[in-house]
């Protein structure tokens, strides 16, 4: 068993009891730091710095030495599976990741392939590793995967887009096309976040960052049957499903077999728990709060652990942190966080 410092973060995962509020933020390994920019700068690119397991390892652990938050999550990004698939992305300056190939017909799907993680994604595992040795049971390494649909998303529409209609046009006109190219994504997903979990990481997350752009009948048979089978699937860590935008579907959610589920700034934190009564939540603080004074993000942190409790929860923003934000606010809101809830 390895033995951690600091396991706030896993053991309210688990439903345990903690005595304070754990505190981490999605996208905390980028941007927000100088640091990690200068890192960026001297790989060249973000995706030389992704497949530099060296570099990728080291922006992974600053925000650990820099914001003081309760987990690490490793450096990568959730399109590393297509291109592991047999579908490469590039990463333009301004416009964010693009595939100059899609998927458009059922030969596309063939000729893809099941990613294999020790061959494909070995430079994310090797990350992993060296994590694992600096860190040295500091605190616990997310990993993490996107979940099949928002992988899909970009898988046919090429981009990022802010309504996806060639992907959600590919449900409606070709549910069998869209099927089996859902059902390929999860088995390489599965065997991805196995293969995380085997060289370290001590939880995985599902980020299903466009789950809010389909309808719940569409949502129930093209997203949620895959998260369940990743779910069903990976029994070796405790998993979180979070799924922006997705508030229709957080009874469903809960009934999955996750650990914990995270929630984004529109769901309600009492009627959250409701919905959800026997898992570990996480969120959902608005990313935007975090431009405004620091006793305003003191007040807005205190009331969100205030409808949340101090057990069987994870503090977090309800999205990724904007990459424009000061880190002296991002600080503000981790350590409202630690002594609020310690002293509760
Ligand atoms: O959370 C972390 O700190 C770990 C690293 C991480 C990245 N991407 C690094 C990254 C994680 C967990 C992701 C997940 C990811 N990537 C998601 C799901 C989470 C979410 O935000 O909804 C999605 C949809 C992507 C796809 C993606 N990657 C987009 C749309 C973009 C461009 C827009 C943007 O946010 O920058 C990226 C690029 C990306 N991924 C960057 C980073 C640090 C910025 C690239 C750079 O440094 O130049």
């Amino acid at each position: 068993m390895e033995l951690l410092q600091n396991d706030l973060f896993l053991r309210a995962a688990r439903g345990e009891k903690t005595e304070r509020v754990p505190v981490w933020m999605m996208r905390q390994a980028g941007r927000i730091l100088a640091e990690y920019r200068a890192v960026r700068e001297k790989a060249g690119s973000f995706i030389q710095l992704a497949t530099t397991p060296e570099l990728a390892a080291e922006v992974t652990i600053q925000p650990v030495d820099l914001l003081g938050v309760d987990a690490a999550i490793i450096f990568s990004d959730i399109l590393v599976v297509p291109e592991a698939m047999g579908l490469p992305y590039e990463m333009e300056e301004k416009r964010g990741p693009v595939f100059p190939n899609v998927v458009k017909t059922t030969a596309d799907i063939d000729a893809l392939r099941i990613a294999d993680p020790e061959t494909d994604l070995g430079y994310v595992l090797e990350a992993i590793k060296i994590v694992k040795r600096d860190l040295n049971g500091r605190v616990p390494l997310i990993g993490f995967a996107g979940a099949p649909f928002t992988i899909f998303c970009y898988m046919v529409e090429g981009r990022g887009s802010k309504t996806f209609s060639v992907a959600k046009k590919a449900l409606y006109a070709d549910p069998e096309f869209s099927h089996k190219l859902l059902q390929k994504i999860t088995d390489s997903t599965i065997a991805y976040l196995k293969a995380q979990i085997a060289v370290g990481a001590n939880l995985v997350q599902i980020f299903d960052s466009w789950a809010g752009i389909l309808s719940p009948e569409q949502y129930r048979e093209y997203s949620l049957p895959y998260i369940k089978q990743i779910c069903d699937a990976v029994t070796e860590a405790p998993v979180t499903v979070f799924a922006k935008g997705a508030f229709f579907a957080r009874q469903e959610i809960g009934q999955l077999s996750c650990s914990v589920v995270g929630l984004d700034w529109n769901m309600d934190a009492a009627e959250s728990r409701v919905l959800i009564p026997n898992k570990t939540l996480q969120g959902n603080l608005d990313p935007c709060v975090l431009y405004a004074p620091y006793d305003q993000i003191r007040k807005e942190v205190r009331k969100m652990i205030d409808t949340f409790g101090t057990q069987h929860y994870i503090a977090n923003l309800g999205h990724g942190v904007y990459p424009d934000t000061d880190p002296d606010k991002v600080r503000c809101f981790i350590d409202t966080v630690k002594e609020y809830s310690s002293n509760l």
